[in-house]
């Protein structure tokens, strides 16, 4: 079986001058959770918007279940669920009249669709909140229930546009918690986009650092790490002894630095060399005073690849939040 979704020199240009993605390969396999991470304005959503067959691409293609995601634009999209970057449920109805609408959207039949939105509102702890009027949800509340209406139709891949974006640690925790659960109860394919580093790191299967449009990099967490020169070990002996020899002995070992009785030893297998420096310490009684693993994090990796930092990043986009909010709420009436 082929990819689940593939993009092939994929390009989107606004008004003739913005190259927004500006000629992106990629593919996902059924059943990842695979991450776009990047900074404000990278083409993101762009991306999201052209998969979700949102919007036609200026060129390259896009296949989805070996399907065309232009030509055969309607049977593509029932099999995906959208959790836009802007929230679009409407203040006025309840979270569960919000779901029903959702739900007459995708064509599923009312009772089947009474049933899972009870089941999804369970799931994503709105139980209480359900009858009540959205506008009087919190931020965290109003992510879980776009979540809930995403998977209404039962969709095989789930495309999440910063689905934490302005939570506090709790709430994306939870959210977290309920991808994880897609993924591993349902086999959902998953798209997300993130500015957070974490988020990325600890959900992501495979992640692309994208930026200005282009793709930067693209590997699981740990590739891209390794991608960096890998982990560093640091020791300290008791002793001002010379071990260069036996440490550049044990497998997996790249290199080693001696200076007086500290050592670097640098490896792309730091845990691994770790346990056995500690073996054979206690075998041959070397005397350690200190020893630590220092792993690049994803920060290092963003940093090389962009020459951006996304610590400092200000995480809502450059559009007018309640522009965009009315937009997103128009375009899925029209649909
Ligand atoms: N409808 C539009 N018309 C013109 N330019 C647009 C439009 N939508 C997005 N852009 C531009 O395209 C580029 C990519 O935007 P996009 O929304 O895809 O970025 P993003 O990575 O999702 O950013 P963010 O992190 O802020 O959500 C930006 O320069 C943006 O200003
Ligand atoms: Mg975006």
């Amino acid at each position: 079986m082929g990819p689940i979704i593939e993009a092939k020199e994929l390009v989107k240009i606004y008004d003739k001058e913005v190259r927004a993605v500006d000629g992106i390969d990629f593919s996902i396999e059924e059943g990842e959770v695979f991450g776009f991470l990047g900074p404000n304005g990278a083409g993101k959503s762009t991306t999201i918007s052209m998969i979700t067959t949102l919007l036609t691409p200026t060129a390259g293609t896009i296949t989805v279940a070996g399907m065309d995601a232009v030509k055969d634009a309607n049977k593509v999209r029932h099999l995906m669920g959208l959790v836009p970057q802007e929230l679009t449920a409407d203040d006025e109805l309840s979270g569960r009249e919000n779901m029903m609408l959702q739900a007459d959207l995708y064509n599923v039949p009312k009772d089947v669709a009474k049933k899972r939105i009870d089941e999804l509102l369970r799931l994503m702890n709105l139980e209480e909140a359900a009858d009540r009027k959205v506008d009087t949800y919190s931020g965290g509340m109003r992510k879980r229930l776009e979540l809930a209406e995403g998977l209404i139709h039962r969709p095989r891949i789930l495309f999440l546009d910063e689905p934490t974006l302005g939570l506090d640690i709790q709430t994306r925790e939870v959210i977290w918690r309920h991808i994880r659960n897609l993924k591993e109860e349902n086999q959902m394919t998953v798209f997300l986009t993130t500015h957070y580093l974490e988020e990325a790191d600890s959900l992501c299967d495979r992640i692309a650092i994208i930026d200005e449009g282009k793709i930067k990099v693209m590997g699981t967490p740990d590739e891209l790490k390794a991608s960096l020169g890998g982990d560093v070990i640091s020791v300290e002996l008791r002793d001002d002894v010379d071990l260069t020899e036996d440490f550049s002995a044990i497998s997996n070992v790249k290199s080693v630095q001696r200076d007086g009785s500290s050592y670097r030893i640098k490896s792309e297998k730091g845990d691994e060399v770790m346990e056995d420096l500690l073996g054979m310490a206690v075998e041959k009684g070397w005397k350690l005073k200190a020893i630590a693993l220092h792993r690049p994090s994803l920060n290092q990796v963003f940093l090389q690849y962009t020459g951006k930092s996304l610590r400092d990043e200000q995480q809502s986009g450059s559009m007018n939040k309640h522009a965009a909010r009315k937009a997103a709420i128009q375009n899925k009436r029209r649909r």
